[in-house]
C-alpha cells in the first residue's frame, strides 16, 4: 500500500494537511524571528548572539535587548539594570533607585495592573521590587522552560506522528523515510532539550540553532516530498 493508491478526496485532504503544515511551520520562523531579532517585520534569521540574549541572559535585559527595545530611552538604562542583576539584584543595591526609575518610565506605562494604555499587559507588572525581581532570573526559569517544554512536545508529536506516518507510505526509499523520520524528531527533542541546559552550559545555544534549522527543515522538506510524491502519476 502506498500513498499514490489513495482516492482523489483523500490526496486532497492530505496535499490540504501539508499545506497548513508548511504555512505554520513558515509562520513560527517568522515569530521566532521577530522576537529574537526585535525586528517588527519580514523572516529574520537571528544571529547566535541574539539567540543567547533570549535562552541564557536574565529575561528583563534580553527584553531590553529584543522585543521591548524599542521602548528603552537610552541603551544606558540596560546597562544599569543588567549590572544590578549580575550584582545579585537587591533591593538595597546603590543601582536600584536608577533600576526602579528607568522601569517606572520606560516600562510601567504598560507593565502595570491599571495601566489604560492599548497596548498594556497589566497580567506582568513592573511596579514593585518584588515584581521586578520576579524577571531577574538567568534564562528561561524552570517553570517557563517546562511549561514552552510540555506545550512544544505536545503539539509537535501530534502533527509529527500525522506527517511521518503518511510520509512512510509514500514510494521512496527506505533508508531516506527512516533517516527524515528520525531526523525530524531528533531535532525537535534536541532542541528542546538544548534551551533546557543551555543556562548551564553556554555553547549549547549552538545546538538550539543548529537543531532548529534540522527540525524546520525536516518538516518542510518531508511535506514537499509527500506532496511530490502524491500527486506523481503511478508508473
Ligand atoms: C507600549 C507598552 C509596553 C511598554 C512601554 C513595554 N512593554 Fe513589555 N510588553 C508589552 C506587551 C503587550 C507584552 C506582551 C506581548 C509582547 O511580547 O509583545 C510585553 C512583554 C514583555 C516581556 C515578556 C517577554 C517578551 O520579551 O515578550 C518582558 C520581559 C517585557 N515586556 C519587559 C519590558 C521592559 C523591560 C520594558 C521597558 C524597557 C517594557 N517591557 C516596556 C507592552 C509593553
Amino acid at each position: 500500500m502506498n500513498i499514490q493508491q489513495l482516492n482523489i478526496q483523500a490526496k486532497t485532504a492530505i496535499s490540504l494537511f501539508l499545506m497548513f503544515i508548511i504555512v505554520a511551520t513558515i509562520s513560527s520562523v517568522i515569530l521566532l524571528g521577530l522576537e529574537l531579532t526585535g525586528e517588527k517585520k519580514g523572516i529574520n534569521i537571528p544571529t547566535v548572539s541574539q539567540i543567547q540574549n533570549k535562552y541564557t541572559t536574565p529575561e528583563l535585559v534580553a527584553s531590553m535587548n529584543g522585543s521591548m527595545y524599542e521602548h528603552v530611552a537610552d541603551d544606558g538604562d540596560i546597562i544599569i539594570v543588567d549590572r544590578w542583576i549580575k550584582n545579585g539584584a537587591k533591593k538595597d543595591d546603590k543601582d536600584y533607585p536608577d533600576v526602579a526609575e528607568i522601569i517606572s518610565l520606560d516600562c510601567a506605562d504598560c507593565h502595570s495592573k491599571s495601566s489604560k494604555m492599548s497596548k498594556a499587559i497589566p497580567s506582568m507588572p513592573f511596579e514593585t521590587f518584588d515584581e521586578i525581581k520576579k524577571h531577574t532570573e538567568a534564562g528561561y526559569s524552570w517553570s517557563k522552560m517546562s511549561k514552552q517544554a510540555h506545550i512544544h512536545m505536545f503539539g509537535i508529536a501530534m502533527f509529527l506522528i500525522t506527517l511521518t506516518l503518511i510520509f512512510s507510505y509514500t514510494t521512496y526509499k527506505d533508508n531516506i523515510k527512516t533517516t527524515l523520520i528520525w531526523t525530524s524528531y531528533g531535532g525537535a527533542f534536541l532542541d528542546i532539550f538544548s534551551w533546557w541546559f543551555s543556562k548551564f552550559f553556554t555553547g549549547l545555544v549552538y545546538m538550539i540553532y543548529v537543531m532548529g534549522g534540522v527540525m524546520v527543515s525536516s518538516i518542510l522538506l518531508m511535506s514537499l516530498l509527500i506532496l511530490i510524491n502524491l500527486w506523481k502519476k503511478e508508473a
